[in-house]
């Protein structure tokens, strides 16, 4: 298995890939929104493929203050092999490369399992903070 930086032409397996894993999709996982992404950062956008087919993938994130986690998914019969490790420790190390000291991810509350690996591999819940939001566009 290599981890890779995502392409284009990976989108629809990578959007195969979050649902079957049971992420919720946004607005923003449309194809135009991707395309978006890859102007910014897209060496932070990650995918883990075996045999031409993408089992796992991260989005990673820097805002130039922080990092950031997203969309985190391994395929359902690929889980427990050490993927999502792999992935977000290749994340790190490329926020690391950019100046980055801390690298936040969002988790749902009812995603226990998430919960549990975030904490496995050494991310600490914040119980003090709350997160807030508006939509700026649909
Ligand atoms: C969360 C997820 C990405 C983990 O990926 P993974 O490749 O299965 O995880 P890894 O094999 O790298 O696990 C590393 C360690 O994390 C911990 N861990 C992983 N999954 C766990 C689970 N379900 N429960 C408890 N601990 C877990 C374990 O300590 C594991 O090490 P071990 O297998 O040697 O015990 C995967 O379960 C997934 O795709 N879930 C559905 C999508 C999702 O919820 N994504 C997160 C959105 S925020």
């Amino acid at each position: 298995m290599k981890i890779r930086e995502f392409r284009i032409e990976d989108y629809p397996m990578v959007r195969d890939l979050w649902q079957t894993a049971g992420l919720i999709l946004r607005p923003g996982d449309e194809l135009e929104d991707v395309k978006l992404k890859l102007q910014r950062d897209a060496d932070l956008f990650l995918v883990a493929e075996q045999d031409d087919e993408i089992l796992g993938s991260v989005i990673g994130g820097w805002d130039g203050r922080r990092g950031w986690i997203y969309h985190l998914a391994v395929r359902p019969e690929h889980q427990r092999k050490g993927i999502g490790i792999g992935l977000v420790r290749e994340v790190e190390r490329r926020l690391v490369a950019k100046g980055a000291k801390k690298v936040n991810a969002q988790v749902y509350k009812w995603n226990e399992r998430s919960s549990e690996f975030f904490k496995a591999i050494g991310y600490d819940a914040q119980p003090d903070l709350i997160m807030i939001g508006k939509q700026l566009r649909k």
